[in-house]
């Protein structure tokens, strides 16, 4: 297929007619309402800001047996009977591994200037620390040139959950060892590449590979052991510290940083047991993984909580504290929570109040959350600069017989979150970037492909692509942000 037939459907002036081309932004900027824009405040952003889609490999790439990448947790863990709905594997997902010019034409039709993508390990090392697989690396050297040509800058996360089987069978994050392949590849890959991308994640969420992979066993490799989630975390942290070294050593302008999904926290009631849960709530998906790598260590009151002893060495500290040019923030929903000292650590959960909206994931709608989230890392943690790696909702689309997919709900749920981002610009937030959780409908983990989080709708039987009309207002409020 060439690219031209691969595209969305065009006017006759070759653009598609849903989104307004940068040469528009004049007319684009108008269409946003008045109302909708003085919201907005797009005026708080910085001129360079990075107006950026994500997407992560296993998600979208497909291909998974071809030119030499080996299995990932991820091709094991969806193997495993009931594990994801509808049985579904990343296999072929969005077929991006072939379509990728396609998607980049995409990306250029919204408008935006940045993609964070992720780099499938196994792609590149098939058996982790082996050999280089020279197929694996030339695609991503080709994705990043693409992205380069058409003006997008690239983002690349080293690591988005997808570990190389053969290190998994030799024991995975629970070992040390995981951390020390984990920087020899993310030199490898920074060797490449890093003549040419500047803009570096170690790791996605590292709370989802410990927590949600080791512990409650919802994701791969799916177990549910509290030592063994404990000391996945502070391998995972380790290997954040020496990949950001290695990065730094192999490519010398690069900047680097991670990337973790955090929640406000809140206790249900106002009484003690609620408020200690809630402080254990927000030690275990928030300051666990900040206090570490902001020199401060592991919260004391956690390893207490988990008691677990950690498998410190001398100068790992300092390792794992390695500068950040700037932290990643995936903002999906708020939690309130109640002490449950009968369930697994930290011994309180979430609950759900009833009157909140939520999203097709029965996620919490809540943009403040966003800001104050924000505000946090920039008053608590002084972090230097701030994207917002991830941050999206999926609702069940459905597309109209006309072909279009019309999702007010996303659209809603997307300007209340840019609107909280630059409330937090206005408090002085040093806000960079905001990437928009996802590019295309995809592969969504444990919950296979009936979640849809795109800004354009992928059909599957076809893998025909349509821009959603959230993916629409997005395009106009680059361009009105571009607009003085
Ligand atoms: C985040 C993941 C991302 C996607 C979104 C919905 O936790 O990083 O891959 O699944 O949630």
């Amino acid at each position: 297929m060439t690219l031209s037939e691969s595209l969305p459907p065009t006017d006759a002036a070759g653009a598609d007619p849903t989104v307004p081309r940068a040469a528009d932004a004049h007319a684009a900027a108008a269409a946003l309402d008045a109302t909708e824009a003085a919201a907005l405040d797009l005026a708080a952003l910085p001129a360079d800001f990075a107006w950026g889609t994500a997407t992560s490999a296993y998600q979208i790439e497909g291909a998974a047996d071809e030119d030499g990448r080996g299995p990932s947790i991820w091709d094991t863990f969806t193997r495993v009977p009931g594990a994801i709905d509808g049985g579904h594997n990343g296999d072929t997902a969005c077929d991006h591994y072939h379509r990728w010019p396609e998607d980049i034409a995409l990306m250029r039709h919204l408008g935006t200037n940045a993609y964070r993508f992720s780099i499938s390990w196994p792609r590149v090392l098939p058996a982790g620390d082996g050999p280089l697989n020279a197929k694996g690396i030339d695609f991503y050297d080709r994705l990043t040139d693409g992205l380069l040509a058409a003006g997008i800058e690239p983002s690349v996360t080293l690591y988005h959950w997808d570990l190389p089987q053969a290190l998994q069978d030799r024991g995975g994050w629970p070992e040390r060892d995981t951390a020390e392949h984990f920087a020899a590849y993310a030199a490898v890959v920074a060797e490449r590449l890093g003549d040419r991308v500047t803009q570096w994640a170690t790791l996605n969420e590292p709370l989802c590979s410990a927590w949600i992979g080791h512990l409650e066993g919802r994701m791969a490799p799916g177990s549910t052991d509290l030592t063994a989630a404990v000391r996945a975390s502070y391998h995972l942290l380790l290997g954040h510290g020496l990949a950001a070294r290695a990065v730094r050593a192999a490519a010398p302008g690069a900047r680097i940083g991670i990337v973790n999904n955090l929640s406000t926290v809140a206790p249900a009631t106002d009484g003690d047991a609620d408020r200690a849960a809630a402080r254990r709530m927000d030690g275990h998906v928030n300051r666990w993984w900040l206090d570490p790598v902001h020199g401060r260590g592991f919260p004391a009151d956690m390893r207490e909580v988990y008691g677990v002893d950690l498998p410190e060495r001398p100068g790992d500290s300092t390792a794992i504290a390695a500068p950040l040019d700037w932290t990643g923030l995936n903002y999906y929903f708020p939690q309130v929570v109640t002490a449950d000292p009968a369930g697994p650590a930290p011994y309180a959960r979430q609950i759900d109040r009833p009157t909140a909206p939520r999203t097709g994931m029965g996620w919490e709608v809540d943009a403040d959350g966003l800001e104050a989230l924000i505000v946090r890392l920039h008053e608590e943690y002084g972090a230097r600069r701030i994207h917002i790696t991830e941050n999206g909702s999926s609702y069940p689309d459905t597309v109209a017989p006309d072909g279009t997919v019309h999702d007010p709900e996303r659209t809603a749920y997307l300007t209340s979150h840019l609107a909280a981002c630059t409330r937090a610009a206005r408090r002085g937030a040093p806000v960079a970037g905001y990437y928009a959780w996802s590019l295309l409908d995809n592969f969504e983990w444990a919950y296979g492909y009936d979640k849809r989080f795109g800004l354009v709708h992928v059909d599957y039987a076809t893998q025909r692509r349509t821009v959603k009309s959230s993916g629409r207002r997005y395009a106009r409020i680059i361009a009105a942000h571009r607009t003085p």
